[in-house]
């Protein structure tokens, strides 16, 4: 990841007043009576109200060792958990980054002391750091040096908790990175070198398939949508195995890997097409996901599958109306070649399971309709099991990833019917995110599945208080937490 810049973590067990740093931030909540740092005055006189990421700077506090404090708001007390903490954290650490303030503390008073907030507060202060100016060469970017979680009296496992959190967020930044690489930087075959580097330095097993071993599986579906492309595709397989034990079952991570999307044929509007560069979001995340697994060590064994293509409407190019077999043997009528995440998929997922796969995730940035049914806010769930996306949904809510239950009843089948083939790659007009999970549902089989449509959250057109315009690396976190809670 060259040159993403790493912030030093650390943690200590003293109260707000004795830390030592150029700023330390203090939550605050609404109606709270805080006397300290001269607190007392500015509540008093409404300065100060505890609004949620209401943010005051104070210099020089008196009876304060740092050289400032930031009374940062933090709502209401009954509503403040560890996803208010993590967005507090971002936020307080983008504003003190953009004055310059090199070294950052947050002090946690007793009601807040608890390992979950010490991670989060680290992963909220990591993942606000983030910014996609890598390509920027002027020499004026601000960087933080180091963030410290104070806790008065300290938490029982405050270190790990606050590794974990490193670990965590500088994976979720992994993904962010990759993401948000430009297509001509980060082809097909440059997210396998990518993975391929990222698997050997934590020692992951990594094997990336070429076209040809593609083509010797029968992978029509997915090498149909690499056909337009000069860049030859990619399938990249990394696997964790647990060092003790691990049951029967065998988490399969699955990922659209997409590095651009211009539609192919069925060309998409120049009109904010630059942005399909992050059509491998999902494929990212779990590249990302696989960074956190590889150093947590979960108890079940995880495969994580990337199918890597370049959707390019070159003179070889598939056209509409072309009819290729999956690798599971059905064949498919491509109505449409923009949409070619299905059929990559297809082809990843069928794969997963005859590689041992038990159950399967996948993520991926699917569809334009999913962005018109939940908008930037929420991922759209769909799943074969009741059991697999409640597991999933409980990972999320956990990690403050917002999520959202989407139908998939059989009926919608009906939608995919084409004529010439077992099925057609799209559905017509209405209920978009749906018949494209409907699609790939088809290909999971009866191995309880749980597919996530990030196409509205994967990436943030306006920046937020705490996280950078540009890839958010969701759902990272919560696929780690999914393997850690097996
Ligand atoms: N990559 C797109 C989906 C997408 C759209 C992602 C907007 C992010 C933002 C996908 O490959 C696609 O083009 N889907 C089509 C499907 C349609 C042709 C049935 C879409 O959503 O328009
Ligand atoms: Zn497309
Ligand atoms: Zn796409």
């Amino acid at each position: 990841m060259g040159t993403i810049r790493l912030m030093r973590i650390a943690t200590e067990s003293n109260p707000a007043e004795r830390v030592e740093s150029d700023a330390v931030i203090v939550p605050v909540f609404e109606g709270a009576h805080e006397e300290r740092f001269g607190a007392a005055e500015l509540i008093d006189n409404g300065e100060v109200t505890g609004k949620y990421l209401e943010l005051t700077l104070i210099h020089h506090p008196h009876g304060v060792a740092a050289k400032r404090t930031l009374l940062a708001g933090a709502g209401k007390a009954e509503k403040f958990e560890s996803a208010q903490l993590r967005r507090l954290s971002g936020a307080a650490v983008r504003f003190l980054k953009s004055t310059s303030v090199k070294k950052i503390a947050l002090a946690l008073d007793s009601g807040q002391a608890n390992a979950e907030n010490v991670s989060a507060a680290v992963e909220g202060a990591i993942l606000g750091d983030f910014e996609p100016d890598r390509y920027k060469t002027g020499d004026d970017k601000k960087s933080v040096e180091s963030f410290t979680v104070a806790v008065a009296g300290g938490v029982p496992g405050i270190e790990a908790a606050a590794d974990r959190g490193r670990i965590l967020a500088e994976a979720q930044n992994f993904t962010r990175y990759l993401v948000n690489e430009p297509a001509n930087l980060l082809t097909p075959l440059g997210l396998a070198e990518a993975a391929r580097k990222m698997a050997a330095e934590y020692q992951l097993e990594c094997e990336i398939l070429d076209r040809e071993q593609m083509e010797k599986l029968g992978m029509g579906a997915l090498l149909g949508v690499a056909q337009g492309s000069a860049e030859p595709p990619a399938l990249i397989v990394i696997r964790y195995k647990p060092s003790v034990g691990g049951g029967a079952a065998h988490l399969g991570l699955v990922g659209k890997g997409v590095t651009f999307d211009t539609g192919g044929i069925s060309i998409k509007p120049a009109d904010g097409m630059e942005k399909m560069k992050y059509d491998m979001a999902g494929g990212a995340s779990m590249l990302g996901a696989m960074r956190a697994i590889a150093q947590l060590k979960p108890a079940i064994p995880v495969t994580a599958l990337v199918p890597c293509v370049e959707n390019m409407p070159g003179s070889r190019a598939q056209r509409p109306g072309d009819i290729v077999t999956a690798m599971s043997g059905k064949t498919i009528e491509v109505i449409n070649t923009d949409a070619e995440g299905r059929l990559i998929l297809a082809d990843a997922l069928h794969y997963a399971r005859q590689q041992g796969s038990t159950h399967l995730v996948d993520t991926a940035t699917l569809t334009g309709a999913i962005v018109v049914a939940l908008g930037h806010l929420n991922v759209g769930l769909f799943a074969n099991d009741d059991g697999m996306r409640d597991r999933v949904l409980a990972a999320a809510k956990a990690e403050g990833d917002r999520m959202w239950a989407m139908p998939l009843e059989d009926d919608y089948k009906d939608y995919l019917k084409s004529a010439f083939a077992d099925l057609a790659n799209v559905g017509g007009r209405w209920g978009g995110a749906v018949t494209a999970a409907m699609f790939l549902k088809e290909f999971a089989g009866d191995t309880p599945w749980v597919h996530m449509d990030i196409a509205g959250t994967a990436w943030i057109d306006d920046g937020k208080a705490f996280l950078a315009k540009g890839p958010s690396g969701v759902p990272v976190r919560t696929l780690v937490r999914l393997a850690m809670d097996w």
